[in-house]
């Protein structure tokens, strides 16, 4: 079955007569029971923290979304990459995580679990095979993104999943660019996927939330009691409007991907743009990984201007009026960012101009286009750039 006929249907009630289309929203943080034998001894959810319908509907979502045999939802996608850490590392490991790795995930590394003596290395993005260099005997996990969701590197997968398993080291990948909807790392190996589901699963930027999906059962445990352990849970209501998102997904990130390919195809050929990130293009420096790896693209790329001042910039971002200034993608509205302010990195990524990152919302695409022009045309390039 097509994804998109999938996520009309699952988690969806049993059909009886007047049955509702998906589960029915149950807010409880007590859960009663009649006989005290079920209480202490009917292996039933005894507590609101553990779930309700609406919970068990999306994570069975979840996991067919990544082809996983457990999901655990979290109170956001960075609680979901937090978690997903802290339930395969110890005190005194060595962790590898990408440097291309969304900006808040490396403050919680670098601030709470150096608390604890986990030591961190940041590789660069393009590693691939060349991760056994830096693997030593108390790493425990490697940190994923794929492509990083500023700089558009896409990582080799396989060739790092084959190294970690020879050292049974865990596999964390943020999927979140691909929605799980054009690229499947549990399914090449990897031991755990993770998700902003804020974004494109929100679809509507009016809820924060998150997913943690494990290919293997015990896996899956050792993140659900590591999550109960820390008091994670997530209310019912936003559980709700995920698996809402789940119904329209497919349509909705088809459409801003097609957006997002047109509209870099027209400031690829713009004269104030020097070049264009975006894995789907053959000028991608990893365009063959792209290809052999995903089935599609997202909504999300970024371009290089020519040198201009970082005033500049700015002031072009200000005179852009569908695409509004903020950090998120996914949702309906396009939104674009000043990526250089960002960009904290141990390994320089250098674009040889400053770098924008542009999200495609579901705005009509030669809107869309006619915005960039206006926006690009007062834009006052340094002498050497133009
Ligand atoms: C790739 C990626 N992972 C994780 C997150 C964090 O998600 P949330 O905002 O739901 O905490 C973001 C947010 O921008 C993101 O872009």
């Amino acid at each position: 079955m097509k994804n998109a006929t999938k996520f009309a249907h699952i988690g969806r009630p049993k059909i009886g007569v007047g049955t509702s289309v998906n589960p029915p929203i149950v807010r409880a943080s007590t859960l009663l029971f009649d006989k005290a034998d079920d209480l202490y001894n009917g292996g039933h959810r005894i507590y609101g923290r553990h779930g309700s319908p609406v919970h068990d509907a999306l994570s069975e979502a979840f996991c067919a979304l990544e082809n996983g045999a457990g999901a655990t939802l979290t109170p956001s996608g960075l609680s979901a990459n937090t978690l997903s850490i802290l339930a395969n590392i110890k005190a005194g490991d060595h962790i590898l995580v990408t440097d291309s790795s969304y900006g808040p995930i490396r403050n919680f590394c670098n601030t709470q679990l150096t608390k604890f003596g986990v030591e961190i290395e940041y590789y660069p993005p393009g590693i691939g095979a060349g991760i056994s260099a830096l693997i030593r005997d108390n790493t425990s996990c490697i940190l994923l993104e794929s492509p990083g969701s500023l700089s558009m590197e896409i990582q080799d997968l396989p060739a790092i999943v084959k190294r970690a398993k020879q050292h049974k080291i865990t596999t964390i990948v943020d999927n979140t660019w691909s929605a799980g909807l054009v690229y499947a790392p549990l399914d090449m190996g990897a031991d755990v996927v993770v998700h902003a589901a804020t974004k494109f699963f929100s679809g509507h930027s009016d809820v924060l939330f998150g997913a943690v999906v494990s290919r293997t059962k015990s896996m899956a445990n050792k993140v659900a009691k590591t999550a109960a352990a820390f008091g994670n849970s997530t209310s019912p209501d936003d559980a709700y409007q995920i698996l809402r998102g789940f119904r329209t997904v497919v349509t909705r990130f088809e459409q801003q991907e097609k957006s997002a390919i047109s509209l870099a195809e027209w400031l690829q050929s713009h004269a104030k743009v020097s070049k264009i990130v975006h894995p789907a293009f053959a000028s991608h420096p990893n365009h063959d990984l792209w290809q052999r790896d995903f089935t599609g693209s997202s909504c999300l790329f970024s371009i290089v201007l020519k040198p201009c001042a970082e005033s500049e910039v700015l002031a072009l971002l200000d005179r852009l009026e569908i695409f509004a200034k903020g950090f998120s993608f996914g949702g309906f509205e396009s939104l674009v960012i000043h990526c250089d302010p960002q960009l904290n990195r141990d390994h320089d990524p250098k674009f040889g101009g400053p770098l924008v990152r542009i999200a495609c919302g579901l705005e009509d695409i030669d809107d869309m286009k006619n915005d960039w022009r206006q926006a690009l045309t007062d834009l006052i390039l340094l002498k050497s750039g133009a």
